[in-house]
């Protein structure tokens, strides 16, 4: 939520804040704005910045007109997801102290900012927003006018502010640092030649290095081109960060000739899943996660199970009940995180929790996580993004290995979440022995030729773009769409409907098929599309012919039914009006086949009208907020 960059060192400090920030963009598309600070040869350093509304593209358009022979010395950047006042020019940051010296951007919620704004209004400062980051710059204006030292200031307002905050802040006199706080939202820092950068991940100076700085909880960082970096806590007290070297490229972060970032990343997925199972297993066959700080004994004791995750990952979280019950007999529970800490589930010490997010983010995810650690549950995560809290925070932790994920909508990270999921419940059923090993080499036998399955069902795609595009020209033809599954079939139709409902603005609801006739069934009218993920014909015979049933009811109601089967399924062929075939595969581990003709489907229908495919409106990529 918010994308925030800072730039010291000799490239264009203007170039290099807004390639970051069209980086970041995917992180909320409200408002962008910089703070450039000038160094002159003769006279005074100062400070200029632009701000507005609407995307990136806008503020280029203003800096694209301006005189660029000087160049800046440092600055920083900001990309908005609002929170705290509507969308517009007067909210866009940065904002700036009360005497113009001080410029500063922020991510996050200051929880007390009405109270700090009464007094600082008592004391005769005028607010031109309605931010909640405002207090802080004005805060930080007036700190700084005691000493003149930026860094100083920095640590007596975060002793102020409570909440979650990641600040960005420049000084029109210090024409050579840019210091930086975070407290429960991202910030990490890259480590160039004599040049370093401050941003919310790391795709933002990806392209200039991949050595980077993991910042903790409660620090605060001064860039300076002289000093290079230097660390402290919230205390004042010295500190450092840990080192890390980014393995994603450059190219991750461009469209490489795809229309949009999603159409990249649904073609992406085969070797993403690839690359998720890469090495995983030992010459023993064991499950090798990345980080443990569990004993095999700990997984031993384990008697409950809680996924705890939001969205996309959620719904990975569903699908994994289904494995972890089946392969581990141990009860599994999935949750919501934004609701799991406010049900005061029961938790102690031989529960685990899987926290599952993309990002490593997800505020809901980490309050989570934070709440099953007070009640003493050892926590696993799975996520996307090395150096995050989640994973910091957690006990063990298995990483997906996706690369970058650019568009707001979730799919190559949904796929990897399902492979990384896979392992973890197998390394439970192994640690526990539940099953035997060549039980787990089956498994993974068929694991590792899911790549090559999700290839072919990518080659395949084109009927299901004729659906969508057909659908979006018929009138009113795709007001309402509805999913239905089975077992883990369930799952991915909420994930189906997600993804429509997110890229292309429509009414669209994932159901359990059973459930239909417990009330959605009056939903149908003559010609609703209906998108049945039907499960194998072979071995589980029974959801097969249930969900026959199912089709077989809303038809009966004029629905025109889209089903997604495994190929050579002639029984659905029969009953279906149209079906997309996807190659044999376990029930199980069938989600990471079926889930992608829905991607494409919903890419495909929001294209069609029109929609911004990869920032789809009042979203932003990592939720940073509660
Ligand atoms: C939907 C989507 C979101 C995320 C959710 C959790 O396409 O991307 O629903 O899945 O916001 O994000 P992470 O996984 O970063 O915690």
């Amino acid at each position: 939520m918010c994308g925030i960059v800072g730039y010291v060192g000799a490239r264009s400090v203007v170039d290099v804040v807004i390639d970051g920030l069209r980086r970041l963009e995917y992180r909320g598309y409200d408002s962008a704005g910089v703070a450039l600070v000038y160094a002159p040869e003769t006279g005074e350093p100062y400070l200029e910045f632009d701000k507005k509304a609407g995307k990136l593209a806008n503020l280029e358009a203003v800096l694209d007109g301006q005189d660029r022979s000087l160049e800046a010395a440092c600055g920083i950047g900001h990309t908005r997801w609002a929170t705290h006042g509507v969308p517009s020019d007067r909210n866009a940051h940065p904002h700036l102290s009360a005497d113009g010296r001080i410029s500063l951007i922020h991510n996050g919620i200051i929880e007390n900012f009405g109270q700090l704004r009464v007094e600082l209004e008592a004391s005769g400062i005028e607010f031109l927003s309605d931010t909640d980051t405002e207090v802080a710059a004005h805060l930080l204006g007036r700190e700084y006018a005691v000493d003149g030292d930026l860094t100083e200031a920095m640590t007596r307002v975060c002793a102020r502010l409570e909440g979650a905050f990641t600040l960005l802040a420049v000084a029109a006199d210090d024409p050579d640092t840019v210091v930086g706080a975070r407290r429960n939202s991202p910030l990490v820092v890259g480590l160039g030649d004599g040049e370093y950068f401050l941003a919310s991940d790391v795709a933002a100076f990806i392209a200039y290095t991949t050595e980077a700085i993991e910042l903790g909880q409660d620090q605060i960082v001064t860039i300076n081109r002289e000093n290079g970096i230097t660390v402290r806590g919230f205390d004042g007290q010295p500190s450092e960060g840990k080192p890390f070297s980014v393995d994603w490229d450059i190219a991750a972060a461009e469209k490489g000739g795809f229309e949009t970032f999603m159409a990249k990343e649904i073609h992406e997925q085969p070797q993403a899943v690839a690359d998720t199972l890469r090495g995983r297993i030992d010459e023993t066959g064991q499950i090798v996660l990345d980080e443990v700080r569990m004993s095999d004994q700990d997984f031993r004791d384990i008697d409950k199970v809680f996924i705890v995750a939001c969205g996309t990952s959620y719904h990975a979280g569903l699908v994994t009940k289904y494995a972890i019950e089946h392969w581990t007999r141990i009860p599994c529970e999935v949750e919501l995180a934004s609701e799991f800490r406010y049900r005061d589930p029961v938790l102690d010490r031989s529960t685990l929790v899987v926290v599952i997010s993309q990002s490593g983010e997800t505020m809901d995810t980490l309050m989570a996580l934070r709440h099953a650690k007070d009640q003493k549950a050892r926590v696993l995560a799975i996520s996307n993004t090395v150096g995050s809290t989640i994973p910091r925070e957690s006990d063990a932790v298995l990483y997906t290995r996706a690369g970058i994920e650019v568009a707001v909508a979730s799919t190559k990270a949904f796929l990897t979440q399902l492979a990384a999921c896979y392992l973890v419940g197998l390394h439970l059923a192994q640690v526990r022995g539940i099953k035997y090993a060549d039980e787990v080499s089956a498994i993974l036998d068929e694991l590792v030729a899911a790549p090559g399955k999700i290839a072919k069902v990518i080659e395949n795609l084109e009927p299901i773009r004729q659906m969508a595009r057909d659908l979006a020209a018929a009138e009113d033809g795709a007001a309402r769409v509805l999913f239905i599954g089975r077992h883990v079939g369930y799952p991915v139709a909420l994930e189906g409907a997600l993804k429509l409902k997110e890229l292309a603005y429509l009414h669209a609801e994932g159901f359990a098929a059973g459930e239909l006739k417990h009330g959605p069934i009056s939903l149908i009218e003559d010609g609703t599309p209906v998108v049945a993920i039907v499960p194998s014909p072979r071995g589980r015979s029974l959801l097969h012919d249930k969900i026959i049933s199912n089709i077989q009811e809303v038809k009966a109601r004029g629905a025109k039914v889209i089903a997604i089967c495994e190929e050579g399924d002639a029984i659905t062929a029969s009953h279906a009006d149209f079906t997309v075939e996807t190659p044999a595969s376990p029930t199980l581990l069938a989600p990471l086949l079926t889930t992608v003709p829905l991607q494409e489907f919903a890419i495909e229908l929001a294209m069609a009208l029109g929609r911004d495919i990869d920032q789809p409106r009042n979203l932003a990529k990592s939720v940073t907020v509660e």
